[in-house]
């Protein structure tokens, strides 16, 4: 079977696996945010759509200036992207050849950026609970790391003092750390890392923008580092990499605060409705703190028949079979509306009937 690589674009996986699409669905494959872009950016839409006929600033100047500035970093320390996905694909180039060691199951394209760049990969899995043991990393020729926190697919947040403690760990041995944080905002007890990129030259941060601000059509993100890792970074961009709808979209959403803060309260209460019926009805989740988080019935070896049961009621979740260590053995899906959470409660008791 020729699996889709990421979520969204349901038609992929329904092509897939041989099933007819129905007219209706609810997507739980991406993990963007339910309540859909800030307002201010409809409400400035005709301005957005005036940049479109101007090449934009190739060094992306006034959004990374107002990063900057919001994280009280230097301009120097910052880098705007194509998505974070550009970002990735970029450090794999600076790796090229290098061994680089990814911390599973995690997002798939560290592997495939580093693969194609003649990267040396090795793995390290996460225990049984999703975490992190230090202790245990083969660390030995390995010269970067890639570590996704909060983690894509389980959800689940590494502590800041975990992060210290590996930055050390990584400083020592004149390793980079990459850490992957496209969905940092939407943790509530998240612990910023700027002290850790400000002091750890080896510490390389990713954000997204399309995550909280659901914008993944725009294409924006983010990477906060050392000024020399930004500048090799930017040699490898293409010009003019990412447009001018994008850049100003970044700027209005990164004031916007409020909304955050609504969001991670509105995924919160999502997530306990949630979780509490898994709890009764017997599905095990993955404890994630997140937009999404990891479902099995403990009564199936694999997921898949559950997978296709919800697949021809019209939900969409996101198979796991290109996740390392767990293939098949759970279902990732996005915390969506109250509605769409709901419909996914009644298809899953009927599943369990
Ligand atoms: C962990 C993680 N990092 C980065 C990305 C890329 O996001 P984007 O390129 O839309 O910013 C994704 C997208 O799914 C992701 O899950």
């Amino acid at each position: 079977m020729n699996w889709p690589p990421h979520g969204a674009n349901p038609h992929y996986i329904y092509e897939a696996m041989n099933i007819p699409m129905p007219e209706k669905m609810i997507d739980l494959s991406a993990n963007i945010n339910p309540l859909g872009p800030p307002k201010i950016l409809k409400k400035r839409w005709p301005s957005l759509f005036q940049s479109i006929i101007e090449y934009p600033d190739p060094a992306a100047n006034r959004l990374s200036e107002a990063i900057a500035e919001k994280e009280g970093l230097a301009k120097e320390m910052v880098m705007i992207g194509n998505g974070g996905a550009e970002l990735i694909s970029l450090l794999g180039r600076m790796f090229s050849r290098k061994k680089v060691l990814i911390i599973q199951p995690t997002f798939s394209e560290y592997e495939k950026a580093c693969q194609i760049n003649g990267c040396e990969v090795v793995y390290h899995s996460l225990d049984a609970n999703w975490q992190l043991r230090l202790e245990s990393l083969p660390l030995e020729g390995v010269e970067a790391i890639f570590l996704c926190n909060p983690n894509n697919p389980t959800g689940v947040c590494f502590p800041y003092e975990q992060i210290l403690a590996l930055s050390e760990l990584c400083r020592d041995r004149e390793i980079y750390l990459v850490i992957d944080e496209a969905f940092y905002d939407f943790w509530e007890d998240y612990q910023s890392l700027i002290p850790i990129v400000e002091n750890f030259a080896n510490v390389i941060l990713i954000r997204s923008m399309t995550k909280m601000f659901a914008i993944p059509g725009l294409r924006l993100g983010y990477l906060l580092a050392n000024g020399k890792v930004i500048q090799t970074l930017v040699n490898y961009q293409s010009h003019w990499s990412v447009n001018a709808v994008a850049m100003l979209a970044g700027e209005l959403c990164l004031q916007e605060e409020t909304f955050i803060q609504e969001t991670r309260e509105y995924i919160k209460k999502e997530r306990e409705k949630l979780f509490s019926f898994y709890k009764l009805e017997g599905f095990i989740v993955s404890p994630s703190e997140t937009d999404f988080y990891l479902l099995k019935d403990p009564n199936l070896k694999g997921q898949l028949p559950l997978f296709e049961f919800l697949l021809r009621r019209g939900i969409v979740p996101r198979h796991t079979m290109n996740f390392p260590g767990i293939e098949g053995q759970w279902l990732r899906l996005a915390i969506k509306s109250a509605d769409e959470n709901d419909q996914l409660l009644e298809a899953l008791k009927e599943w369990k009937k």
